[in-house]
């Protein structure tokens, strides 16, 4: 057992996929898994092990911000063995013609978070995806006919903020959109030398105020979630 997650050594696959919201892994364990188990109910972050295509393959719901998902990662890397762990999340477009559903693979995270400028002092380090994950999840989504962008995201710890144009200078940086955890992921798995890829679904516009419907979110994230199962290492 680890500190938030009650799991037996042996119950959690060399793969995890993480979503924010503990209820989409169950939705996932339910709907694209087979013979799964629910071996984590702390703090209601359900986790599920069980099977895709025969392959096994675990989910745990990770909350939200670099915090929270850097905590269950760690505790997946250092007391589980996880080898391979996939962000499964939704992220606000910064481009004004993202559509919403739009599929995103996270070549690299830009931030606001302070937890890097303390590891690293203040420097600039550049959290990176791993390039062999990054790359099958383009070769699934090619073959299964999704349209995924590759590019830079930006996670920041502030979801509600009062700063007036604060997505242009990042936008004309190449910054596709915003979401919260995959600085904070990247850097602790590239520290325990296991592999990381965030998937991310468009919910939101921030630019244009669109907003997907809770069912619609359901639907959209579907894609992303399918080629996080087709790229699971066993
Ligand atoms: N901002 C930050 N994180 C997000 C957003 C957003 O608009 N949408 C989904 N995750």
């Amino acid at each position: 057992m680890a500190f938030h997650i009650g799991a037996k050594k042996g119950e959690i696959a060399n793969t995890v996929l993480l979503p924010g919201d503990p209820l989409r892994a169950r939705f996932v364990s339910e709907n694209l898994m087979q013979d799964s188990f629910c071996y984590n109910e702390v703090r209601g972050m359900y986790g599920y092990t069980g099977f895709y295509n025969g392959k096994r393959v675990s989910i745990q719901g990770a909350g939200m911000g670099i915090p929270s998902n850097t905590i269950y990662a760690h505790e997946l890397i250092n007391t589980y063995g996880v080898r391979t762990l996939i962000r499964v999340g939704t992220c606000g477009a910064v481009l004004p013609e993202l559509k919403l559903g739009q599929v995103i693979l996270a070549i690299t995270a830009s931030s606001d978070s302070g937890i890097n400028n303390q590891i690293f002092k203040g420097l600039n380090y550049a959290p990176a995806a791993d390039f062999a994950l990054l790359s099958a999840a383009n070769d699934v989504a090619k073959k299964l006919g999704i349209d995924a962008m590759i590019g830079n995201v930006f996670s920041t710890d502030v979801f509600y903020s009062n700063e007036e144009d604060r997505w242009g200078v990042w936008a004309q940086h190449g910054i596709l959109a915003a979401e919260m955890e995959t600085s904070g992921l990247y850097t602790i798995a590239a520290r325990f030398n296991v592999k990381a890829l965030s998937i991310l679904t468009v919910s939101d516009n921030i630019i244009t105020g669109e907003v997907s419907s809770a069912k619609d979110r359901e639907q959209r994230v579907s894609d992303m979630m399918k080629i996080a199962l087709e790229i699971a290492d066993e």
